[in-house]
């Protein structure tokens, strides 16, 4: 069996759990929307339209803030398409994905879904064949409180209140050749410093999230970062940072390290805007918005193509997870809490029906993938400060990542109520790993609750027929004895370790 070991210390504090870590991604994609959220003929719907079966699992996987509408959808928006009497909403082709926009569902239908879902909404607007004016608009039709022809449009559509939408992507994913509007980085720098100018001059307390690169594999992946920022650094709050991650040609040991690579891309991004910062002597640090990170069988969706007919709310990107999957996912929240004093907003993409956590059968069930698990789990236990711990472990060779350590794991620590978590992943596809915690330093006084999602099978899925044949485990054989802690973690697993300290 392999050992690990990691000290729990209040010292080694790295900034507050931040709520926004928990975000999730609705785009007007496949049945994200339609089917998904929205469904007014679905036995569970509310009087809106929407599905109570999928807002009640929304709010139980501890979802605080969701990006919308898009994701490359954005880029050939209208957003006044979505507003008004539905029967005068235009249907219009989504050339995104290749698909049928009934514009059924706008901006004030999920701005209702949010407040049902008790989620902050994250909202982008279109830069790719759009610019500043119509940002203007649909910042003037959502927040603005009245007495303008766009906020008076607001309240006779039945939103009298202001949505006071207060963060906002300019553009999605502007480095990439698929995206409507794809300019150079010097070109949309400078289209984000005067969208964010203008944005900011009706609202000062904005919150602004420029566009980073699509992944750390694009070409221009750091110069794009280093371009934008050197235009738009005083302008914006965040740069955005997106990963898919997927296991290729069977090889699991590399798919089970993905957040390694996860964790080298944030690293990347804030030497990167440091640098800027320290050309420009700025006493400002931009903030990292991980606004699209998953598990995401990309090459399968290349292989396929997208559809040719422009079906409305087709199957499009419904990825079936397995418990590796939940693993990675689960090892990719450790990433994110681990860079909480940088990372300050993160969405995992999707939340229904599109490489989502959550399923939703047309008129049927709903029902929780694997990935719902570790999300769940750690939204609703990372509290608190995170802690920073060094796992003393074994490493492993991986084709795609080096060499790499098979236990990775991050604490939380919330002194005020005597509780603690850690967050623990075994990536061995063969080996068990006794893992050790000295939590002397932390005065842990006993284990609360202790849960692994493990299987035989790394390959095993729920489904809607079996929705919870991959859900946690509750265990009852993690000791504590003078302050240490031994617990056995299995192969491919994830597991969490609630503490007292009072
Ligand atoms: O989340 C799916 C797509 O992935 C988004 O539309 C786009 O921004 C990214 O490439």
């Amino acid at each position: 069996m392999l050992t690990a070991a990691v000290t729990l210390d209040p010292a080694f504090r790295i900034a507050p759990v931040n709520r926004r870590t928990f975000g999730s991604f609705v785009e007007h994609l496949g049945r994200a929307v339609y089917t998904g959220i929205y469904e007014p003929d679905h036995p569970s719907a509310d009087k809106d339209g929407f599905r109570t079966d999928v807002l009640d699992l929304t709010r139980e996987m501890g979802v605080t803030m969701v990006r919308y509408p898009g994701g490359n959808f954005v880029s050939g928006y209208r957003w006044e398409d979505g507003v008004g009497p539905c029967e005068n909403r235009p249907v219009r082709r989504d050339l995104a994905w290749h698909s049928t926009e009934t514009n059924e569902v706008g901006l004030d239908e999920f701005m209702r879904w949010a407040r049902k879902a008790e989620v902050e909404p994250m909202m982008a607007v279109n830069l790719g064949t759009r610019g500043v004016a119509e940002a203007l608009d649909v910042l003037e039709y959502a927040n603005h409180p009245g007495g303008t022809r766009l906020s008076d449009m607001r309240a006779a559509n039945g939103s009298v209140e202001p949505h006071d939408i207060k963060l906002w992507c300019l553009g999605n994913e502007m480095d990439g050749p698929w995206q409507l509007g794809h300019m150079s980085a010097r070109e949309y720098g400078r289209l984000a410093v005067q969208t964010a100018r203008a944005m900011r001059m009706t609202e000062p307390g904005l919150e602004l999230v420029a566009c980073g690169s699509s992944g750390s594999q694009m070409p221009t992946f750091g110069e794009w970062e280093a371009t934008v920022l050197e235009e738009a650094y005083d302008e914006v709050d965040f740069i955005s940072l997106h990963a898919y991650y997927e296991e290729y040609d069977g090889d699991l040991r590399s798919f089970l390290a993905s957040a390694v690579d996860m964790d080298h891309f944030i690293d990347s991004v804030v030497a990167t805007a440091d640098y800027v910062r320290a050309k420009r002597g700025a006493t400002k640090r931009i903030m990292l918005s991980f606004d699209e990170w998953n598990v995401w069988y990309l090459s399968r969706f290349q292989a396929a193509g997208p559809p040719t007919d422009w079906p409305v709310a087709p199957r499009l990107l419904e990825d079936h997870y397995h418990l590796a999957d939940a693993v990675v996912v689960g090892n990719m929240l450790i990433s994110l809490l681990r860079h909480s004093d940088r990372v300050t907003a993160a969405c995992q993409a999707q939340l229904v029906n599109v490489i989502a956590p959550i399923m939703a059968e047309p008129g049927g069930p709903a029902w929780r993938q694997t990935t719902f698990h570790p999300f769940a789990e750690t939204a609703r236990t990372a509290k608190g400060e995170v802690l920073r711990v060094e796992a003393q472990s074994p490493t492993y060779e991986t084709g795609r990542h080096g060499e790499v350590p098979v236990v990775d794991a991050v604490a939380t620590y919330d002194a005020p109520a005597g509780q603690a978590a850690v967050f623990v992943v075994n990536r061995s596809t063969e080996e068990t790993v006794q893992f050790d915690v000295d939590t002397r330093a932390l005065g842990a006084q006993r284990v609360t609750a202790c849960r692994t999602l493990s299987d035989p099978d790394p390959y095993v899925r729920n489904t809607a027929a079996e929705p919870d044949r991959v859900a946690p485990r509750s265990r009852d054989d993690a000791e504590l004895a003078d302050g240490r802690l031994r617990l056995s973690l299995p192969p491919v697993s994830w597991t969490v370790i609630e503490l007292a300290t009072t």
